[in-house]
């Protein structure tokens, strides 16, 4: 047995509760877990029945004596949101006390901040459980793949939208029925507008970009767009069409010429997105994330599993916590930290015009059911160059039609007024759903 390493846990809800579970109970798991002592946690209500034994002791509703602590070494913030958990995480590390935590809502917005505060007081900050649940991919991004220029980074990173999509399509089951099932779960977020308008998404891209291409976006303008306006037909109309649709989250290298000389220039989106049905994101189901990371030498390779709930988040936070503990047992706590784990960032990167991202695209245009509209909608694609890969009418009566039309890969600027011109013909009625198109 090695030296005792005090734990002080910020939050016992979903994951903390996981957390402590596994603190609770270390037969069987790696030795290091059983030199992990359990030292106090902070909550909102001292009343709620909780998943572990505690004494009450353990138990305040003043987070800040677990933070001060002495006996604490390492504080795990699992309460989630920006305040108090910002200055709880600052409060640590000014005391000299590593920081795991799963909230990636305030890493997105002030990782910068608490990685120099990190730096400057030698102590880590960790946060394997804030994307992809139990993936392994913080850490794969900041030590395995280190030899690697990586030029893409996509996937799937909210379980609960997978989740609610992943139910829809294979039961045809009603939206709100399956949100409140994922909230049941534990899968979704405090608000679970986070989830479905694609904000907890674009928090994890925002934290993976940092990671793979060395340096911060501003957050705010990342194009985020969630599933809460995605309508049944779409799905049901891709499917047809040979694709699923996911909620995919992308960053990616742009060409060179368009990288300043000061930034790296890259293209971040969360979008509903048609994926192929042969594609690997599209068998990804139910409440599974994947990331594929694509990088040379290494290629293409693709992270799996469990992107959100108690036990395979907990299992984040404690590999975490654990990586701490062997380099403190190691180490003694000399306050030189090894530059992999610690990772901060290394150069400055921005946004690109959203103008200039080219992708395929899926659009649904409300018609009538008239001779020639096909031709004149694929006239204005024609007109400015944009290639078609398909167009299909859907539904046709005296009512009306829909026509869904899947382009080949077009800058957005271009698209855009493709479709401001077919939103003037007169035979169109209007632009019923525009998804991005693996
Ligand atoms: P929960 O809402 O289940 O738990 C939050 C916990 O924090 C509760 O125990 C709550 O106390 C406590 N708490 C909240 N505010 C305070 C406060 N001011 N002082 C003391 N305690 C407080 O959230 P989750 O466990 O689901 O999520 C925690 C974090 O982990 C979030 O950042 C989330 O984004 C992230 N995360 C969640 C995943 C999941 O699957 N749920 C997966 C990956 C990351 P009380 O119980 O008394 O109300
Ligand atoms: N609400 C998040 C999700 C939790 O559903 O993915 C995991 O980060």
């Amino acid at each position: 047995m090695g030296a005792r390493i005090g734990v002080g846990l910020l939050g016992l809800g979903t994951v903390g509760g996981g957390v402590a579970s596994i603190l609770l109970s270390p037969q069987e798991r790696h030795p290091l877990v059983a030199d992990l002592e359990l030292i106090r946690v902070a909550v909102r209500d001292l009343q709620r029945p909780r998943p572990v034994d505690l004494s009450p002791e353990q138990l305040t509703t003043d987070p800040q004596t677990v933070v001060e602590d002495p006996r604490v070494d390492v504080v795990v913030e699992v309460i989630g949101g920006i305040e108090p958990a910002r200055s709880l995480i600052l409060a640590a590390i000014k005391a000299g006390k590593s920081v795991v935590t799963a909230n990636k809502a305030v890493i997105a917005r002030h990782g910068g901040e608490i990685a120099q505060a990190a730096a400057a007081a030698g102590v880590y900050v960790l946060i394997e459980a804030a994307v992809g649940g139990g993936i392994p991919i913080i850490e794969p991004l900041k030590q395995s793949l280190g030899g690697n220029r990586i030029n893409r980074v996509s996937g799937i990173i909210n379980g609960t939208t997978n989740y609610i999509l992943t139910r829809m399509a294979d039961e045809g089951a009603a939206y709100e029925d399956v949100l409140a099932e994922a909230q049941r779960l534990g899968y979704a977020e405090a608000d679970p507008a986070a989830d479905v308008d694609g904000l907890d998404a674009a928090d994890k891209i925002a934290i993976l970009s940092t990671l793979a291409f060395g340096g911060g976006v501003d957050r705010q303008s990342i194009p985020t767009e969630g599933i809460s306006r995605l309508q049944g037909e779409d799905v049901d109309y891709a499917r047809q069409l040979g694709y699923g649709v996911k909620l995919l989250a992308v960053a990616e290298r742009m060409a060179t010429s368009e990288a300043s000389a000061e930034a790296l220039a890259l293209s971040l989106r969360v979008q509903p997105t048609l994926v192929p049905s042969h594609h690997p994101l599209a068998g990804v189901q139910g409440v599974n994330n994947a990331i594929l990371v694509e990088g040379d030498p290494i290629g293409q390779v693709m992270f799996y599993g469990p992107g959100a709930g108690a036990g395979p988040t907990a299992s984040a936070v404690v590999a975490d916590i654990l990586n701490i503990a062997g380099i403190r047992q190691a180490s003694g706590g000399d306050g030189r930290l090894d530059p992999l784990l610690a990772a901060g960032s290394w150069r400055s990167c921005s946004l690109v015009d959203p103008g200039n991202v080219r992708q395929r695209h899926y659009v649904r245009f409300n018609t009538q059911d008239a001779p020639g509209v096909i031709g004149r909608i694929g006239g204005c694609f024609g007109d400015r160059d944009i290639s078609i890969q398909s167009i299909v009418q859907f539904n046709a009566s005296s009512a009306g039609a829909e026509i869904v039309v899947i382009t080949h890969e077009v800058d957005q600027r271009r698209m855009d007024e493709a479709l401001a011109a077919i939103r003037a013909l007169p035979e169109v009625s209007g632009l019923a759903a525009h998804l991005g198109c693996l």
